[in-house]
C-alpha cells in the first residue's frame, strides 16, 4: 500500500488537494480512515499549532505509522483515534472531515455518515474521493441519506456540506 500511495501522492499532491478544500490555521480536521498518514502531515502543518488533526483508523498498524510520522516530524497537534465508526469527538467539533479512499471499504455506511454529520460544524465540509468509485456513485452514496448535499466537484475531490436536520 505504501508504494501505491507514494505514486498516487506524486500524481495527486496532497497539499494542493488540501488547499483546494480550504484547510487553514486553527481548523480542526478529522482524517477518517487515515491509513499510514499521507494527509496527516500536510494537514497538521496547514492547521498549525492552534489547530488539530484527528487521525482515525480501524487498524492499529496504521495509527502506529501515524504516531511514528508525528514523532519524526515533531508534530504535537495530531490525535490518533482507533475506531471503525465512532470518533469520540463532541458534536459540531470539526471544520473539515476527509474521507479519502475509504468509502468503498465501508459496508455499513449509514452509521459512519451519521457520525460525520454529528461531529461536523453546521458550516463544516466533508471532502471525499475514492479511486474505486466513480464520481457520480460517490456523490450518490454520500447524499442518498439526505445528511449531506454536494457543494462542489473540485479538481481533486468532491466536497459536501451537512444538511440541517
Ligand atoms: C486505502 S486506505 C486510505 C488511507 C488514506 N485515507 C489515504 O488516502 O492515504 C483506507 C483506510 O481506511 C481504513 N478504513 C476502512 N474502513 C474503515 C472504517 N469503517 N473505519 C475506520 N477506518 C476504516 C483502512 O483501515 C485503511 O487504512
Amino acid at each position: 500500500m505504501a508504494v501505491e500511495f507514494s505514486i498516487r501522492d506524486l500524481l495527486w499532491p496532497r497539499r494542493t488537494i488540501l488547499n483546494e478544500v480550504g484547510i487553514g490555521p486553527g481548523m480542526r480536521v478529522l482524517d477518517y480512515g487515515c491509513g499510514p498518514g499521507s494527509y496527516v502531515l500536510p494537514a497538521a502543518q496547514m492547521v498549525g499549532e492552534t489547530g488539530r488533526v484527528y487521525a482515525l483508523d480501524m487498524h492499529p498498524l496504521a495509527l502506529a505509522s501515524v504516531r511514528r510520522l508525528c514523532a519524526r516530524k515533531r508534530l504535537t497537534n495530531v490525535t490518533t483515534i482507533l475506531s471503525d465508526c465512532n470518533t469520540g469527538l463532541g458534536e459540531s467539533e470539526v471544520d473539515v472531515a476527509l474521507l479519502y479512499d475509504v468509502l468503498h471499504d465501508v459496508e455499513n455506511r449509514g452509521p459512519l455518515l451519521r457520525e460525520l454529520h454529528r461531529v461536523l460544524k453546521p458550516q463544516g465540509l466533508l471532502s471525499a474521493s475514492d479511486h474505486h468509485l466513480k464520481g457520480q456513485r460517490l456523490a450518490t452514496l454520500l447524499t442518498e441519506q439526505c445528511l449531506f448535499r454536494l457543494l462542489r466537484k473540485g479538481r481533486w475531490a468532491y466536497d459536501f456540506v451537512p444538511v440541517d436536520i
